[in-house]
C-alpha cells in the first residue's frame, strides 16, 4: 500500500501533479477517469450522455476496489466526485496514502471556465455551480484525507509535487529511523 492517491475538486490539478510526480518520484501514473474511458472506449462526456451519471459512479467505485490489488509504487489521480461515496473514500484509504489537493473557487473557476470535458458543469452559472458543489463536498475530501495541500492560482504543479514529495520522504525517514 505505497501507492500515493490525490483526491479534489475538478480543476484541482490532480491530473498534472500526479504526473510530475510519478516522473520526479519514478512511480507509476493511473487517472481514474482515463481508466474508465479506456475500458468503456468513449469519453467521459459520451458515457454521461449515453449511460448517466449513475452508471459513471459505479465504475468508479468498481475501478478504485480493482485497482486496490493491482497497483503498487503508483500515483493515482481521481475524478473530483470519487470521495462522495463514503464506501469510496474507505477503498481510496486502503489503496494509498490519500492526498487532498485543495482550493478556492476562483482558482477553479479561471481553470474550467473555458473547459467543455466536465458534464456537471456544463450550461450556467458556473461560479455558483462550483461554489455549491465544492462546499458540499468539503467534508467528504477532508474526511478521506491523510494529507491536505491548501494553494491559490500562484502556486505551480512543481511547487505542490514537491511538497508532497517531501512529505513522503519524511514520513519514510521517520520510518527508517524508528
Ligand atoms: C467529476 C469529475 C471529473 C470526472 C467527471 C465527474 C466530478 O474528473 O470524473 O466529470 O463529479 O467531480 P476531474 O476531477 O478529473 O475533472
Amino acid at each position: 500500500m505505497d501507492n500515493i492517491v490525490l483526491i479534489g475538486y475538478m480543476g484541482s490539478g490532480k491530473t498534472s501533479v500526479g504526473r510530475y510526480i510519478s516522473e520526479k518520484y519514478g512511480y507509476k501514473f493511473l487517472d481514474t477517469d482515463e481508466y474508465i474511458e479506456s475500458s468503456q472506449g468513449m469519453s467521459i462526456n459520451e458515457l454521461f450522455e449515453s449511460k448517466g451519471e449513475e452508471y459513471f459512479r459505479k465504475l468508479e467505485t468498481d475501478t478504485i476496489k480493482q485497482l486496490i490489488d493491482s497497483l503498487a509504487h503508483t500515483v493515482v489521480a481521481t475524478g473530483g466526485g470519487m470521495p462522495v461515496k463514503e464506501e469510496n473514500r474507505k477503498y481510496l484509504r486502503t489503496l494509498g496514502k490519500v492526498t487532498y489537493l485543495q482550493t478556492d473557487v476562483d482558482t477553479i473557476y479561471k481553470r474550467l471556465c473555458r473547459d467543455d470535458s466536465r458534464p456537471l458543469l456544463k450550461g450556467e452559472n458556473l461560479l455558483k455551480k462550483i461554489t455549491d458543489m465544492l462546499e458540499e463536498r468539503e467534508q467528504a475530501y477532508k474526511s478521506c484525507a491523510n494529507c491536505i495541500i491548501s494553494f491559490n492560482q500562484s502556486t505551480s504543479v512543481e511547487e505542490i509535487g514537491d511538497i508532497i514529495i517531501t512529505l513522503l520522504d519524511e514520513e519514510n525517514h521517520k520510518w527508517l529511523t524508528v
